[in-house]
């Protein structure tokens, strides 16, 4: 693999690493590009749109490139739709998903004009409609519709079982189009579903399909008409040589066959799946501690940088940088300085021999990496860069320490407690 030889995209990374430093996010602009390719050709045929889930990777130049090549966003919160329409996507291409929308945030997205919100509760559609009435304003939106069923994927990052915070149930969301008139200022004619995220099986894919699909339907011939459906995002990733991932054409036809003889637009919501192979994570050796019992590999890179190994046991692929032949190969516990055992990347992990200065890289990290990070020990924000063809662009400077506590303050004054 490239990586392994020293080189991504032409771009020599021991090179790049002495320039720029390390820990340091690197990406492919033609990875990126590739995977928004085949997920449109796959799409081919449905009039379908893709709305990238800033949360993956929300930084500006990936958007942007992203907004380039045609796709709209999924956003959560009023900082994400500030990210999305910054880099140059429509309002009308945006939608906004999330069970805590603020009002101040639902004010911002009408008064933009985003295309859709997806309801989560009847207590968010009661509030849309108050917005929304008090501005003279129609607002567009789907129901998320919960439509309990097991991703088979990690706990933390399953979103469709009833015991999940997400969506309504297809009985609640029943109700409420029976009772549409009760909210004039909003528009329902949508569904929506996320059912999780690392799916790396299609049958639970399918059998949510199934039931948005039925339920679809039976809307249909009430007199209801659905102008959008969106089936969320999710589409797994191969994080590990070897693992079976869905591919972008099974993934639609799955989409396409559960939809038969649906006319209106199709959205969908990938974020991982765009844009997690086209990013690694360059990190430099600290030093090897031979431990009591196992041998530590010390990173310069840790968990507030890639949280997803300490977070949900993830597995990342990782490799020695170049000048790994002729090394014969030792287990490491890959770990960061930070102080927590849980600061891990990788037990017994198989490596060429390693020593201090050396240039290791953690594969897959493109999304949920950097959009995680945080300034835990007093590390600053690491550096992000993009790469194209043999060239490379800072798309994020390394924070400094001064930025890192710029917001924070001495007791100047003490403020009394407000009367009440
Ligand atoms: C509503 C919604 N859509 C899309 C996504 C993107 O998921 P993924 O990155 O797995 O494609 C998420 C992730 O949490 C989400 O909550």
């Amino acid at each position: 693999m490239a990586v392994e030889s020293g080189t991504w995209e032409g771009v020599d990374l021991a090179s790049l690493a002495s320039r720029e430093g390390t820990p340091l996010y690197v990406y492919s602009a033609p990875a990126i590009r590739s995977r928004v390719g085949a997920l449109r050709q796959a799409l081919a045929g449905l009039q379908a749109g893709i709305r990238y889930a800033v949360k993956a990777n929300g930084n500006g130049a990936i958007l942007r490139l992203l907004a380039e090549e045609g796709a709209g966003a999924d956003i959560v919160s009023g900082g994400e739709l500030r990210r999305a329409l910054r880099a140059g996507i429509a309002a009308a291409n945006i939608v906004f998903s999330g069970v805590g929308k603020t009002e101040e945030e639902i004010v911002f997205a009408l008064e933009v004009g985003i295309g859709r919100f997806n309801v989560e509760s009847r207590a968010e559609l009661d509030t849309l409609q108050r917005i929304a009435a008090a501005r003279g304003k129609v607002a567009v939106a789907a129901v998320r519709i919960n439509p309990d069923v097991d991703a088979q994927t990690h706990a933390k990052i399953s979103t469709g079982r009833a015991e999940n915070k997400f969506g309504v149930s297809i009985e609640e969301a029943r109700s409420w189009f029976s009772s549409k008139a009760a909210w004039p200022q909003v528009r329902l004619d949508g569904l929506h579903m996320h059912i999780g995220s690392q799916l790396l099986s299609l049958a639970p894919v399918r059998e949510a399909l199934a039931r948005m699909a039925a339920f679809w339907r039976e809307l249909s011939a009430a007199g209801h008409a659905i102008a959008s459906i969106d089936v969320g995002g999710g589409l797994g990733v191969r994080y590990r040589d070897g693992e079976q991932a869905p591919d972008a054409a099974e993934y639609a036809q799955a989409i396409r066959e559960a939809l038969q003889g649906f006319d209106g637009k199709v959205l969908v919501e990938p974020g991982r799946w765009l844009v997690a192979e086209a990013g690694l994570l360059l990190s430099r050796v600290v030093l090897v501690k031979p431990g009591q019992s196992r041998r530590f590999l010390v990173l310069d890179a840790a968990m507030n940088d890639l949280l997803r190994p300490s977070l949900y046991e993830a597995w990342h692929d990782i490799v020695r940088v170049g000048g790994a032949v002729g090394r014969e190969e030792q287990a490491y516990d890959v770990v960061g300085p930070v102080c927590e055992t849980g600061d891990t990347f990788a037990k017994a992990r198989l490596l060429p021999r390693c020593e201090a200065g050396d240039l290791v890289a953690i594969l897959g990290a493109g999304a949920y990496g950097a959009s995680m990070a945080s300034t835990y020990n007093s590390r600053p924000l690491v550096a992000e860069v993009l790469l194209e063809r043999g060239r490379h662009a800072v798309v994020r400077k390394r924070q400094t320490f001064d930025a890192m506590i710029a917001e924070e303050c001495p007791v100047t004054e003490w403020i009394p407690a407000c009367a009440t």
